[in-house]
């Protein structure tokens, strides 16, 4: 079959996530096409696909503005099958409300549903995750990738659903979809710490970064993303309020090192886990016992060799 992978990233997550999936579907013998939308990416034609699948990290409960004007410009055939991967820091139910927009859209275009999944990844905003838990993450995220991908090929259609009052209150977040254009009014560079190494500018997908008179300015059509802070090799760009309430994350995660080693000594999250944590145990178990469910008790890369 033929794949159109359509996705938004910040930091990279949802992009890792999608070079993942996109693996292991050309492992299975499908056809794969990447688009990753930024200011400046294309309107790509979804004719000839036998599905579009759409990514996108969580933004405040909903879908980050620019993955919204990309999807909307997306031309689709009637009848044309889709499904969604998204991926957020952690799995709170309100996380579910944040494709009420797409779906509403893609029934309007006549499009067809064939899914929806939810994926773990590392925060990029708030707190850096433990490399123990990271690396627990990416066995989960492996394994829910292997459920979607047998899901989507025996015409499986698995549906999150969302409360009123999940979609109620997500709406009002919604704000944080223009947030970034008032925020980055109050963003700044340290000039004591910045190396001049211009990896903001070049690589902001907003095109949002500029230089003027040798210093690093910011224009207002942010999408509160951040790759420029996450990145940022010497930590010295201020991303206004995000910074005042500490809600800044600097430095890779190194997923694809931190995915090569495999399992951490022992689980990070267990049904002893509290408070922030506890949320995670549910989704886990859940992903475990599908995964068993489908595939036994093997290992990962077994399966995926078993399944070819
Ligand atoms: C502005 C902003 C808002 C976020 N809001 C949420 C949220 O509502 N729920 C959540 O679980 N994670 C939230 N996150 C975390 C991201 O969804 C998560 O780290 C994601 O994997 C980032 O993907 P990316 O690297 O592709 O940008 C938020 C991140 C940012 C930058």
């Amino acid at each position: 079959m033929k794949f159109l992978l359509v996705y938004y990233t910040g930091t990279y997550n949802t992009r890792y996530l999608s070079n993942q999936i996109s693996e292991k579907l050309a492992l299975r013998g499908h056809a794969v096409d990447k688009v990753e939308i930024n200011r400046e990416t294309p309107i790509v034609s979804t004719e000839g696909y036998d599905y579009v699948g759409f990514s996108y990290p969580i933004y405040g409960f909903n879908t980050p503005l620019a993955f919204d004007k990309y999807v909307k410009k997306l031309k689709f055939t009637k009848g044309q099958k889709y499904f969604i991967y998204k991926n957020s820091g952690e799995t709170l139910g309100m996380n579910n409300a944040s494709s009420r927009g797409i779906l509403r859209l893609m029934k309007r275009r006549k499009a067809v549903f064939a899914g929806e999944y939810h994926f773990v990844m590392p925060y990029n905003i708030h707190f850096k995750y433990d490399e123990d838990f990271v690396k627990e993450i990416l066995i989960k995220d492996d394994k829910l990738a292997q459920i979607m991908i047998y899901n989507l090929e025996n015409q499986k259609i698995e549906r999150i659903k969302s409360k009123f009052i999940y979609n109620f209150s997500a709406f009002f977040v919604g704000i944080v979809k223009i947030a970034g254009n008032v925020n980055s009014f109050l963003y700044k560079v340290d000039k004591d710490k910045c190396v001049n190494c211009m990896k903001c500018v070049k690589d902001c997908p907003e095109k949002n970064i500029y230089v003027k008179k040798g210093k690093i300015k910011f224009h207002h059509h942010c999408d509160m993303c951040m790759r420029c802070s996450f990145f940022c090799p010497t930590n010295a760009i201020k991303i206004g309020f995000l910074d005042w309430w500490h809600w800044k994350v600097n430095g890779d995660y190194k997923l694809a090192k931190l995915a090569s080693e495999g399992a951490p000594e022992k689980p990070y999250i267990t049904k002893d886990s509290k408070g922030f944590y506890k949320c995670f145990h549910k989704t886990f178990t859940n992903i475990d016992e599908e995964y068993q469910r489908l595939f036994g008790d093997v290992e990962t890369e077994n399966n995926e060799k078993q399944a070819i």
